[in-house]
């Protein structure tokens, strides 16, 4: 239960401030029907091995079985829909264009399709297909992933370089474009709202920490603890459907 005079003074440092930048993790989806990773019962990484399925090394050792893994994820994907928190979000950042900034560590697009002005993605996109050696069909023009050869995974006709999802894999860097847009978020806001992240994925985690050392308000909503609730000035325990819609509606 959310305690409610800590709700009423989220929701004020809300409407005082000029920039609210949001974290969302797994969390933010779980009420879509999306899977977690760390939830003890349900989450992907009690089941399955991360390193056999989202490494570039799992993917090399065994394409077909990360292929459609992968393919059952976006499956699930689309069939989800925006829950009350992504719509709380969206409806609250469309009504003050330019104070809110969303910085996702989620590879679907359920902020996107809540009609979120800006969204940050900081893992990528599992909806969408890169080649795995990059390098290698940028030097060949005709190799398209579009229009890569049907297989599990699809790969090029010509050089047979393999499709893999757009997602960021253990041991990949982040894109440095969305990793900077969203420390200068974190930098430049007066409140963080972090919501649904257990924060043991770096350097998304540390956002938190650097948001706070810039003089913002940190505010964490979550069910359960978090390895980074000791950022947070306020904690709410609540989910993000129930509680998003009473701080931001
Ligand atoms: P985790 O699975 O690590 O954490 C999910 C968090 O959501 C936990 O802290 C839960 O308590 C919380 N939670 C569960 N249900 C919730 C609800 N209804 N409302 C609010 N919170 C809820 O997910 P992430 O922190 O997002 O990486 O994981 C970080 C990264 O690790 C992911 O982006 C993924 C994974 O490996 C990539 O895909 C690259």
């Amino acid at each position: 239960m959310v305690d409610p005079q800590a709700l009423a003074a989220v929701r004020r440092a809300l409407e005082e401030a000029q920039r609210v930048a949001v974290l969302t993790g797994a969390g933010m989806s779980a009420e879509s029907g999306i899977p977690t990773f760390r939830d003890a019962l349900t989450g992907l990484w009690s089941r399955f091995d991360p390193e056999d399925l989202a490494s570039e090394q799992g993917f090399r050792a065994d394409p077909a079985r990360v292929w459609d893994w992968y393919a059952q994820r976006r499956d699930g994907v689309r069939r989800a829909r925006p829950n009350a928190g992504h719509e709380a979000l969206a409806a609250w950042g469309r009504a003050r264009p330019g104070r809110l900034c969303v910085v996702t560590q989620n590879v679907d697009d359920l902020h996107q399709r809540a009609g979120q002005p800006e969204v940050v993605r900081l893992h990528g996109d599992i909806l969408a297909d890169r080649w795995l050696d990059g390098a290698a069909c940028r030097e060949r023009p005709r190799c398209d992933a579009a229009s890569a050869a049907a297989g599990r995974p699809p790969r090029c006709a010509q050089c047979g370089n393999l499709v893999r999802p757009a997602v960021v894999w253990f041991g990949e860097m982040l894109p440095a474009a969305a990793l900077q847009r969203a420390q200068e978020a974190a930098a430049e806001c007066q409140v963080l709202l972090v919501v649904g992240t257990s924060g043991a994925v770096w350097p998304a985690a540390g956002l938190a920490s650097l948001a706070r050392r810039s003089g913002a308000r940190v505010v964490i909503v979550n069910p359960h603890e978090s390895e980074i609730d000791a950022e947070a000035h306020v904690v709410l325990r609540g989910t993000a459907a129930t509680t998003l819609p009473a701080l931001l509606g």
